[in-house]
């Protein structure tokens, strides 16, 4: 969005009309035909459509608060959503004494969703963003929370020095080479994300208390060694690593959050010996360990508490001959297996056959396949359902006849 289209968009009489925006009946088109008769322009139009459907999206992540905010594609894709926010602010904040100040700085605070959830915490935040309109918007979006301001520069411009706690998101997608939906790419070289993660982590290590929001792809290698990295998965997606330093720091090491109906703390201390970490034959259920758990290095972690074992040392499957339970069943999705077939197509396709099996989920590790063609080349007529694992027992290839516990 450009500057004036939100100095547009900002006019009370079209947020009025935004809140309202419902009561227009029809599609996009007869929507515009009836804003544009009621003396919007054209860009206002546009805006306002496309603010509904960001609003739309965005309840997925920020819930009802959505419905009184502005975006844009790009800081709605980049957005924290709430509950994690909510566990940042908890990390960094923690529980305040009545009448104590304390500051946090939003270093590339986006539209604003790690600083609502900061503020809503009870901390004065004062957020920065490079980006002028996101910025702008971050101000709009952050307009009920009287401790809470927010400024156009750049976080390399702030003096970090009177803060108790700093926040870091470094962009890490291009800017300005949005494709035509305005979406754009990620960047994988951490030199190149803005700011520069080497400045981030120098910044965040003399800090009281810091934390660092990152892509959960990121390199052990890069972790610094006095830092706290949670890898965070939520509703079974996983959503970000995130670094903590001074104060935030709860156990220094390599951990995963488990964020859902239930929640699972993991850390690297749980790690059997290397020696202990026990790989073995195929049992009653097979166990698929939580992205988080997985990204942070801690599938063998969850072997104890679950009486499981691993299948292959390189493969983050788990399998067992109990059913799991207790909390560390919260980190894995849990399933029967009822047979092992071959990996073949042709062998695979007549085995599901005489099974009467005629709708699969495939899933993949350590195997080389692309599961929608090998959907397609099955060729199934129509029968039950059935969850398929591509996997290897050893050095055989194999497929896993599943449902899901
Ligand atoms: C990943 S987003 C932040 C998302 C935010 N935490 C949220 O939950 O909404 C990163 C933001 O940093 C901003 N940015 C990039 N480089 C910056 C810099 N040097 N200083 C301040 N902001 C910067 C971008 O404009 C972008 O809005």
């Amino acid at each position: 969005m450009d500057p004036q289209t939100l100095t547009e968009l900002l006019d009370v009489a079209v947020l009025d009309r935004l809140d309202r925006i419902d009561d227009l009946a029809g599609d996009d088109l007869a929507r515009s035909k009836a804003l544009r008769k009621e003396g919007f322009s054209a860009e206002v139009t546009a805006a306002l459509l496309t603010q509904a459907q960001l609003r739309t999206e965005a309840a997925a992540k920020l819930g009802p608060f959505a419905d009184d905010m502005l975006f844009t594609r790009d800081g709605l894709a980049q957005a924290t959503r709430l509950p994690v926010a909510a566990h940042h602010a908890r990390r960094l904040i923690g529980d305040l004494p009545e009448d104590t100040t304390f500051r946090i700085a939003d270093l590339g605070c986006g539209i604003g969703a790690d600083s609502v959830a900061f503020a809503g915490m009870g901390a004065h935040v004062s957020a920065v963003d490079a980006d002028e309109v996101t910025a702008a918007i971050a101000a709009f979006n952050l307009r009920h929370l009287p401790d809470a301001s927010v400024e156009n520069t750049r976080a390399e411009d702030v003096d970090l020095d009177e803060f108790d706690a700093l926040w870091f998101d470094p962009a890490r997608r291009t800017i300005g080479k949005a494709d035509k939906r305005g979406s754009t790419a990620r960047i994988t070289d951490p030199d190149a994300f803005s700011p520069s993660l080497s400045w981030v982590i120098e910044k965040a290590g003399a800090a009281k208390a810091a934390g660092v929001k990152l892509g959960p792809a990121l390199d052990h290698d890069l972790v610094p060694e006095e830092a706290e990295a949670q890898w965070v998965s939520h509703n079974g997606e996983v959503v970000e690593v995130c670094l903590y330093f001074g104060a935030a720091r709860q156990r220094p090491g390599r951990g995963a959050l488990v964020m859902g109906e239930r929640t699972l703390l993991v850390h690297e201390d749980d790690l059997p010996d290397e020696d202990e970490a026990d790989i073995g034959e195929l049992g009653k259920h097979l166990l698929e360990p939580d992205g988080a758990i997985v990204r942070a290095g801690l599938v063998a972690a969850l072997c104890s508490p679950l009486q499981a074992r691993r299948l292959h040392p390189k493969i983050a499957y788990l399998t067992t001959d109990v059913e799991p339970s207790g909390p560390a069943s919260a980190g894995v999705t849990a399933y029967e297996v009822i047979d092992v077939l071959p990996a073949k197509v042709p062998s695979l396709r007549k085995e599901l056959v005489s099974r009467g099996i005629g709708s699969v989920v495939i899933k993949k590790r350590g195997a080389d396949i692309v599961p929608d063609q090998v959907r397609r080349q099955l060729k199934l007529p129509k029968g039950d359902k059935a969850t398929l694992v591509f996997t290897r027992l050893g050095e055989r290839h194999v497929v896993l006849l599943t449902q899901p516990v």
